[in-house]
């Protein structure tokens, strides 16, 4: 596949894997991608997961056409990329291995070398010419390990984001629109480094780029603004769309029904979006993105051993750590002797930023009662103000 008349397509699609980094569903496979700038000199651009080391060296050997390569540009080292270096060095020994600094000894605790006879470090602004084109490179350190770079090629106006920009899925795979998968991948992996993201950015608003050959998804073309529209929303931890989320857990439904009823309640007081997230059953990354998303959430459990139901510890463990904030926040707990879930749920948000929490809370004792039920009418109001 043709990027351009110089930059080929040379990844490979995923349909065996279950989980992406161990923890992320992903229903659609993934790509690993990889690029081959044709040039006077030649630069492979990555390479891909362990699994594919033949697939990827077939596709380079194909477009490569008798050819050898000059350079092996490794602009991340996480395994789902880089797990195929040390092959590729072995198999075209006269390439150089070009990346940042950081990425040397990562190099050498993944394969026991640092290359330092056939390497070229890079740093922020130096460039690599390779004939009709010139790689630019821009540090990305922490988006989203912190060895990551970017390069940039003025000629065709494309820009190798590394992981930015990336979605779940495989490229041969049926898929809905970029957002969904983009969003839930954005704030699964990078979603915590929102200030370096920032940084990345407004290196980007400084170069005319017309194409992103992100090492994740589909190649993105001009025009471009939404796409870095949504990445600044993200990365500044910005409400993308006006709603209320609701994520709950319930063990015998008398909690589903509260969330179900406050719903209803938001419906009618003229809320737009209302999603209703049972932290049980759904894929909790999904529900990750969701609170990212939108505006408002309601948290609603149960006590549980002297503590809250696991799934909504666990969900709030994956908000908190990647940096919830700006947030309207409400609270719905059961407890059949002694409730304590949006005492300590509010607790475990204790030192997130900028949350605004509902000052109506709701107590279910067991199961509704008109106490509960009018308390619920106040904090769909409140939520609604
Ligand atoms: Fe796709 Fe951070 O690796």
């Amino acid at each position: 596949m043709s990027i351009t008349k110089d930059i080929l397509y040379v990844g490979v699609n995923d349909h065996q894997i279950d989980l992406f980094e161990g923890q992320y569903a992903v229903p659609n496979g993934m790509a690993y991608n990889s690029y081959v700038i044709l040039d006077e000199k030649i630069a492979v651009m990555d390479a891909v997961d362990q699994h594919f080391g033949d697939e990827w060296l077939r596709n380079v050997e194909q477009v490569l056409d008798g050819r050898t390569p000059d350079y092996l540009v490794v602009h991340h080292m996480e395994p789902d990329h880089s797990a195929n270096v040390a092959r590729f060095l072995e198999v075209y020994p006269g390439a150089q291995v070009v990346s940042s600094a950081r990425a040397f000894p990562m190099l050498k605790a993944f394969f026991g070398k640092e290359y330092e006879d056939r390497r070229i470090v890079v740093k922020e602004g130096d460039t690599l010419p390779l004939g009709r084109h010139t790689l630019h490179f821009l540090m990305a350190p922490m988006v989203h390990w912190p060895e990551v770079m970017m390069s940039y090629d003025e000629t065709d106006k494309v820009l190798f984001s590394a992981d930015a920009f990336g979605k779940f899925g495989a490229l041969d795979a049926e898929d809905d629109e970029w957002g969904c998968e983009a969003r839930r991948y954005y704030f699964g992996i990078v979603g915590k480094y929102g200030a370096q993201v920032q940084q990345v950015l407004k290196k980007a608003a400084a170069l005319d780029i017309e194409i992103i050959c992100a090492l994740h998804g589909p190649v993105l073309h001009a025009p471009l603004d939404e796409y870095f529209r949504l990445y600044d929303i993200w990365s500044r931890w910005d409400v993308e769309t006006e709603g209320v989320m609701i994520a709950y857990t319930s063990v015998y439904g008398h909690t589903e029904k509260a969330v179900k009823l406050l719903a209803e309640k938001l419906t009618a007081l003229g809320c737009e979006k209302v999603v209703l997230n049972d932290l049980a059953r759904c894929d909790m990354h999904e529900a990750v993105e969701d609170a990212f998303r939108y505006g408002k959430i309601v948290l609603a459990t149960t006590t549980y051993n002297g503590d809250i139901f696991p799934f909504m510890r666990s969900f709030l463990h994956h908000l908190t750590e990647r940096g919830f904030q700006n947030r309207k926040v409400g609270f719905i707990e059961n407890g059949s002797w002694a409730p304590m879930a949006a005492r300590m749920m509010k607790g475990m948000l204790e030192n997130s930023k900028n949350l605004t929490f509902a000052e109506n809370a709701v107590r279910i004792v067991s199961a509704l009662s008109d106490e509960s039920r009018a308390q619920l009418d106040a904090l769909a109001e409140e939520m609604m103000a």
